[in-house]
């Protein structure tokens, strides 16, 4: 068999197309036909007939230019380019028909348009998809990028962008709307794959207006033993077509094998492997066949026989193709004539096309209908360009997208600094996605509008330094209230708050809620979301995200709180280095605890001793406000609270930098340790204690709104050199927002014995689940007892206290390793002080302010006891050693 030697490498022949024919002036329904740059009132008809209009509609950006002399062409839409050197994509915005089925062409001929006779390179993007890198190889040949698409907007938006290397320039754009029912795929857009349409048998190019989409059909040169055949009289008159609709002219040349009885043979190799193509072979039959005469054949693809023998039938067109994809190294077309045929076989015109991966979808259409409107009310002079969101490195600046869904959706704006002016648009509402939304520092005047609180996502708004008048809406400060947006409004001298405004249309009011007094002129000082979570019925199940806030004067904030803040000196450098992160810790040497956000490790800030808290890479991924987070958390100072002191953000390598509590957490001094060395005296048990409550009280009720801690217990509570106590990962559950598949959400969702069983009713987290929670430490505290003991039956903690307090067995309660060396009213008030804040009903639970208060009292009664029983060893507590095996976070210096 020969079969190899006809085996061919179809090559092409560039020739130039037919010169020739004007035809009258005509619009091509379906066409679109752009010159890029020239003047706005060109409109003109090309060589072929079909008539070319200016570019300028459909952008206004870019430079029009002509290409040197000795380059212009018969083709008057590419003498003239648009170039771009300024912004990193400039956008062609040309309104179509959705849902229709368009072949897409682009022209670049250089034609050294800028004089520097350097070849460009730079990408071309359709809407939110890379097209295809172009690369100009030769100044004075045209190239195409081709492509079958079906657009999902009512536009198309073709894209020159930037790669740095060369300034991108475009010299035509034609559109052409095709038949539905045609190349239909089930992969998305194809491209054409090696200048795919091929007229076998001809010497000619072919356009419009031989063919009905301007498709351009090349004469493919063959080396092999073909033998060309042609009938004339095939024309559109005579010709029965196919959807296709091949020209009739193309048709009207065909080859068959030389050697009558030798396969016809297509084969050529792919690119990859994996690619995927769609190939279209149309025959007809060119020939009256006498009665005698039969041309049969068979057609394989790669060795595969079609079910059906093929006959082709006298003018009259079949197109065949395969219905799904083919991918391989090579494919090969062979086609055999059978037995009974009298004739080889023959073929008229082929079309190879590759699938085009175009993976993103264009950004959710109400999000780019509302940004596009901001941009012109506003009349922004932002270089937004494109796709909002796609490619992803190429988004808009000021904007970030989600993802997640089919369709990206936009979740910040920031518009700070913009210079803009008038109301706020209620195309800003339309953006429902929208999670951060910054008009700071812009002329914005009138009313805060009351749509800005339809926003379901919005968690943070900032509208500071505008001239926003009148209200705020309320509902915009009831989620303020309830925690779940943070709001800026200060430095707009004319608002004032809800249920304030003598007469909304005043505008000058001087009635200033101590909202306002708060909000206005000053910075943002903390903020920490917490997650709700659930258990219930034993099933997690993550709640959204609730942020809370506290503003206040940053002057007054650092003033308040450097007296009462303890030595501890931040150091300058806040931000560090994963680099610095190893030198501090010499390289993760030494272990001081395990948590559940990660490792702590024991480190050096010069001579200062830090704990490093390493994230675990899963609790960190995919968080984005990690940074902004942390700086607020680092705002947060009270002498009860561990200092968080710096961090590092460097991808997945995030951590967290804490004051060093030396004598490790509360629980391994209270029972954890196998060797307890020391026995924390009965005084020293309410310090602790105290110190605990008035870090809740600070966050409770020293922040507005209040912060809640979510997971107090023992282990959270550190100890410092001087037994001083501090509690820690306050603020990391907003850090560290749950998602189902985390194995965080089992750790911050909470510790078992400590979670508030009023929370499974409720389902919400207030301050009164840290008070139950800190009744439970403080029982822990008073009785140096796990929340469970085996010695106890399992017992919860509260259940068996219970049972002690009604028998009024308080010697029972209180730890039996203090040998009874304590007050006992001092303990029954400790005891009941507890027994409140475990209360089922919340609203039975002490204020954290109340707490505080009792256990002054607790202490007051202790010391007058020791004070009088000069055989206290109230001082004498010496440090012990740190148990490095524990849950812990930070520990102290
Ligand atoms: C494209 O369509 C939009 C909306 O229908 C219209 O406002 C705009 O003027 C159109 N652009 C052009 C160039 O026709
Ligand atoms: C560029 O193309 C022209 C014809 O189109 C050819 O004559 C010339 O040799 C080509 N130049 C290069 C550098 O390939
Ligand atoms: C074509 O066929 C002729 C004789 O039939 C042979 O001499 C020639 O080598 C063939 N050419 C190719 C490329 O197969
Ligand atoms: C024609 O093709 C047949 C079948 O492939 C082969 O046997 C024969 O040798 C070929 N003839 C010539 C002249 O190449
Ligand atoms: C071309 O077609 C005509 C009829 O349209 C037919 O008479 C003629 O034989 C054909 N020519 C060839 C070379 O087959
Ligand atoms: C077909 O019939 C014609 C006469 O009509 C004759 O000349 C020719 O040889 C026949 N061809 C074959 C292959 O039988
Ligand atoms: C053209 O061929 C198709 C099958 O390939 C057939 O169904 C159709 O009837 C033919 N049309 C004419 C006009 O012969
Ligand atoms: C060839 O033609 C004969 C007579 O028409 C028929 O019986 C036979 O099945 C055909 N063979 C093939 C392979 O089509
Ligand atoms: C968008 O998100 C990235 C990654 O989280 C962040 O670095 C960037 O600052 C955000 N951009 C805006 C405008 O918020």
């Amino acid at each position: 068999m020969a079969v190899s030697s006809y085996t061919l490498s179809i090559t092409f022949l560039f020739v130039a197309f037919l010169s020739s024919l004007l035809i009258q002036a005509q619009a091509q329904p379906g066409f679109i036909s752009i010159d890029c740059g020239t003047s706005a009132d060109v409109n003109y008809n090309d060589y072929t007939g079909i008539n070319y209009i200016s570019d300028a509609s459909f952008i206004n950006t870019g430079r029009i230019e002509s290409i040197a002399s000795e380059f212009t062409s018969y083709y008057r839409a590419l003498s003239t380019v648009r170039s771009f050197p300024e912004g990193k994509r400039n956008c062609y915005k040309i309104n179509i028909t959705r849902g229709s089925k368009y072949l897409i062409r682009t022209i670049f001929l250089y034609g050294n348009y800028d004089g520097r006779n350097t070849l460009p390179m730079f990408d071309l993007l359709l809407g939110a998809n890379r097209w295809d890198t172009v690369t100009i190889r030769n100044a004075s040949r045209e190239q195409y990028n081709e492509i079958i698409y079906v657009p999902t907007l009512a536009y198309v938006q073709i894209c020159l962008a930037n790669t740095g290397t060369s300034t991108p320039f475009i010299s035509a754009i034609e559109l052409r709307t095709l038949e539905k029912n045609t190349y239909v795929t089930e992969n998305g857009p194809l491209e054409p794959y090696h200048f795919s349409r091929c007229d076998l048998g001809s010497t000619k190019t072919y356009r419009y207006k031989d063919d009905v989409y301007d498709r351009y059909w090349y004469p493919c040169d063959f080396q092999q033993n073909w033998t060309s055949v042609q009938n004339a009289s095939i024309t559109d008159n005579t010709l029965h077509q196919s959807d296709c609709h091949p020209p009739a002219i193309v048709m009207s040349t065909a080859v068959t094998p030389a050697n009558v009885s030798a396969p016809l043979v297509l084969s050529w190799m792919t690119e990859n492997e994996n690619d995927k193509y769609y190939v279209y072979m149309h025959f007809t039959e060119i020939q009256v066949l006498a009665a005698n005469q039969t041309r049969e054949f068979n057609i394989f693809l790669n060795g595969n026989p079609r079910p059906k023998t093929f006959s082709p039938q006298y003018m009259n067109v079949s197109t065949l193709y395969s219905e799904s994809a083919i991918s391989g190294k090579e494919i090969t077309y062979l086609l055999e004539m059978t037995e009974n045929s009298t004739l080889p076989p023959i073929i008229s015109a082929t079309e190879i096309y590759r699938v085009k991966d175009f993976q993103h979808s264009d950004t959710f259409q109400g999000d780019v209908d509302a940004i596009t409107t901001i941009k012109s009310v506003y009349v922004l002079t932002k270089d937004w360009q494109g796709d909002p969101c796609f490619p992803e490195d190429y988004l808009w600046d000021g904007l970030n997208c989600t993802y997640r869904d089919d369709s990206p959706r936009i979740t910040t704006l920031n518009l700070s600094s913009s210079g803009l002016s008038g109301k706020i648009h209620p195309s800003i509402s339309k953006l429902t996605m929208l999670e951060k939304l910054d008009l700071s520092n812009n002329n914005l005047d009138d009313e805060i509008p009351d749509f800005l609180s339809q926003l379901q996502q919005l968690k943070i708004l900032n509208l500071e330094n505008n001239n926003l008048s009148g209200a705020i809406p309320s509902a915009l400060v009831e989620k303020y209230k309830e925690g779940s947006l943070l709001l800026s409004v200060g430095q707009n001298p004319n608002l004032c708050a809800y249920g304030q405004c003598n007469d909304k249309k005043k505008k000058k009011t001087n009635i200033i809620t101590p909202l306002i007094a708060l909000i206005s002129g000053v910075l943002i000082l903390l903020m920490i979301v917490t997650i709700l979570w659930a258990l219930k019925r034993r099933k997690p199940k993550v709640e959204k995200l609730t942020a809370l806030m506290v503003e206040m004067g940053e002057n007054q904030i650092s003033r308040q709180y450097t007296e009462q803040d303890d030595a501890l000196r931040q150091p300058k450098k806040q931000i560090y280095s994963y680099s610095d992160v190893l030198k501090i810790t010499n390289n993760f040497n030494t272990i001081i605890g395990k948590g559940g956000f990660g490792t702590v490790y024991l480190g050096y800030i010069g001579a200062t001793p830090v704990a490093v808290k390493m994230l675990s890479p899963s609790s960190v991924r995919g968080y984005q406000q990690f940074q902004a987070e942390v700086k607020l958390l680092m705002r947060v100072h009270h002498k009860n609270l561990t200092s968080l002191i710096g961090y590092c953000d460097e991808g997945t390598n995030k951590s967290l930098m804490y004051e060093y509590m030396a004598n490790g957490n509360l629980q391994e001094n209270l029972y954890g340790k196998d060797n307890k060395l020391n026995i924390l005296s009965w005084e020293d048990r309410l310090r602790i204690s105290l110190d605990a409550a008035s870090g809740l009280e600070y966050l409770h009720t020293g922040c507005k709104p209040p912060i809640i801690h979510r997971d107090v217990k023992s282990t959270n509570i550190l100890l410092n050199e001087h037994f001083q106590a501090k509690l820690s990962d306050f603020g990391l559950s907003k850090i560290f927002p749950t998602d189902g598949g985390s194995h965080v959400s089992t750790v911050v969702a909470g510790t078992p014995g400590y979670l508030d069983p009023h929370y499974y009713i409720s389902n919400r987290l207030t301050e009164k689940s840290d008070v139950y929670g800190y009744g439970v430490v403080l029982l822990e505290i008073i009785t140096g007892q796990p929340v469970k003991a085996r010695n106890r039956g399992n017992i919860h903690m509260v259940e068996w206290v219970s049972s002690l307090v009604e028998k009024g067995d308080i010697k029972g309660i209180v730890d039996s390793t203090l040998e009874g060396e304590f007050d006992i009213n001092s303990a029954w008030k400790a005891v009941e002080t507890a027994m409140a804040c475990v209360s089922l009903d919340p609203i039975e639970r002490p204020m954290m302010s109340v707490i505080v208060v009792e256990l002054k009292e607790a202490l007051a009664t202790e010391l007058a006891r020791t004070k009088d029983n000069t055989t206290s060893g109230a001082n004498s507590v010496e440090p012990v050693n740190m148990n490095l095996d524990t849950e812990l976070a930070p520990l102290a210096r």
